[in-house]
């Protein structure tokens, strides 16, 4: 599929459809195409009762006239469209279209004259996101034939069309990695995967073994590995621009190819769908591809460790007593929390590399799911400052976040109850804000720190806006937008 610009007047379109996006209550827009059309198209609209809610499509045939039909794309209400309702409304045209077996049409929106950099690039990643499917392991593939040729903008911006092919493709590839099981994605094939992705777009990339891991002092991460028979593995890619970067910062995404549960065995309900637990770990993979095409002036380490969780004779248990790459010692609860575990050697070794900033994308706990819902992403902080530019971006990407507080001495009591320095759990009540807390253990001083719990809207068991169910890629478009910013801002 293709997404291009129409330059010209959209009366001059020779093609089959056009899909005009209309304010709910407001069919003007559609005044904008040649009079036969507009005439029909309105006509039909009004006798079908059409509204223009959000999601709301109509289909017009038009024949006779110059296209031979009109999609009608409601945006819902004029004071609530943001950038995310045209994402969301240019992935519903593009599922619509690939059910009617439409091949290519062309957009045109509500306001007058050239579309913005930003709404462009938003629809552009709405076509390409709404576009994607996991089918490699369908034999026979359901829709085989079928392929949407293209999406045009009318008078789309090149620029915002260039950035959202890189920001979307990005997450699809995320989403990719997400959607690969178990057996296909393990530590070593995702180490494998990254050296691959560096090579092709120009990164450097260095992937530690497991014996190295242990060198290194990664004794959290190298633990919560060894219960299988894939070991561990350590990724760090780098991007360095050319010139003096304006920061430096530490991607970091936890990178479980599979959570069992290890020695507290997840019951066989839970245990399903834990391949996305390297959900973080997949959004740094995609966000470092996009970095790579997009080259801001920012140095960007994405890190990632990489290790699967399971029973065995040589896993770690409960009770044990495990040193930190910072030199702390954590006590396991539970072998289940091993998330946070392998983050404290990750999050040290972030530290070590002294960035201004690190950001942490973690499929962390089920309590942040109770907490706010499977759609929105806890973020913790340590630099309040920082979290509100993370927010702001979140809400032009439409990817939720929603902060929680880290404030709460007693509750942070409750990881302190230990033989230890920390103990890796802190109970039923605030689990993720005991886990957050966990984490902050490991983040060096002076560095600010936003962690996103990405546990709930990391996978969809639904098809809704631009997702399909399985791994969603989420993450990937808010933190390179904030690096975009981070690049031409200060
Ligand atoms: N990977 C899970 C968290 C998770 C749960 C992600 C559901 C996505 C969907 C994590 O490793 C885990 O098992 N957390 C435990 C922590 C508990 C043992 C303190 C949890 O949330 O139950
Ligand atoms: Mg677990
Ligand atoms: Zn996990």
């Amino acid at each position: 599929m293709e997404v291009r610009a129409f330059k010209d007047d959209i009366k001059k379109y020779k093609g089959k459809s056009v899909a005009v996006f209309v304010y709910e209550g407001d069919l003007k827009p559609l005044a904008r195409l040649s009079k036969g059309t507009s005439n029909k198209a309105k006509r039909v609209a009004e006798l079908e009762n059409f509204k223009g809610k959000e999601g709301e499509i109509l289909k017009v045939p038009t024949l006779g006239t110059s296209v031979d039909f009109v999609y009608i794309v409601g945006l819902g209400k004029k004071e609530k469209v943001g950038e995310d309702t045209y994402r969301r409304a240019s992935a519903n045209l593009v599922k619509r279209m690939r059910r009617d077996k439409v091949e290519s049409t062309v957009v045109v929106i509500p306001r007058r004259g050239d579309v913005s950099k930003e709404i462009t690039k938003a629809i552009t990643e709405g076509a390409i996101l709404g576009n994607y499917r996991f089918d490699k392991y369908k034999s026979k593939k359901e829709d085989e034939k079928f392929e949407i040729k293209e999406v045009l903008i009318n008078r789309g911006d090149e620029e915002g069309i260039r950035l959202g092919k890189i920001f979307a493709e990005a997450q699809n590839y995320a989403r990719n990695l997400v959607n690969e099981p178990g057996n296909v994605i393990n530590p070593i094939t995702l180490a494998e995967e990254a050296k691959k992705l560096a090579e092709e777009f120009g990164l450097e990339c260095k992937v530690y073994d497991e014996k190295q891991i242990q060198e290194m002092g990664m004794m959290a991460l190298y633990s919560v590995g060894k219960g299988s028979a894939t070991p561990p593995r350590f990724i760090h890619l780098i991007y360095k621009p050319s010139g003096k970067p304006k920061e430096k910062i530490a991607l970091v995404g936890k990178g479980l190819t599979f959570d069992s549960g290890g020695l507290n065995i997840k019951p066989g309900d839970y245990m399903r769908t834990m391949k996305m637990d390297k959900s973080g770990a997949c959004a740094v993979l995609g966000i470092m591809r996009a970095i790579a095409q997009l080259k801001p002036d920012v140095e960007v380490h994405g890190l990632i460790g990489a290790a699967e969780n399971m029973p065995d004779g040589n896993a770690y248990r409960p009770d044990d007593v495990i040193k930190a790459k910072n030199g702390k010692y954590i006590e396991i609860d539970n072998t289940d929390a091993e998330g946070r575990v392998t983050l404290a050697d990750v999050l040290s070794y972030a530290s070590e590399l002294k960035p201004d900033k690190i950001i942490d994308m973690a499929t962390l706990t089920g309590a942040c799911m109770v907490a706010l819902g499977e759609y929105t992403a806890g973020l913790f902080t340590n630099a309040p400052d920082f979290a509100e530019e993370i927010k702001k971006t979140a809400k032009r990407t439409g990817e939720r976040v929603w902060e929680l507080p880290m404030d709460d001495e007693r509750l942070r009591k409750k990881i302190k109850n230990t033989v230890a320095d920390v103990l890796n759990t802190g109970g039923r009540y605030g689990g993720a804000i005991t886990a957050a807390m966990f984490l902050e253990e490991f983040v060096g001083e002076g560095i600010k720190w936003v962690h996103l719990d990405i546990a709930g809207p990391a996978w969809s068991k639904e098809e809704y806006g631009y997702y399909t169910k399985g791994g969603t890629g989420f993450g990937v478009r808010t933190c390179l937008e904030y690096i975009m910013k981070v690049s031409s801002n200060v």
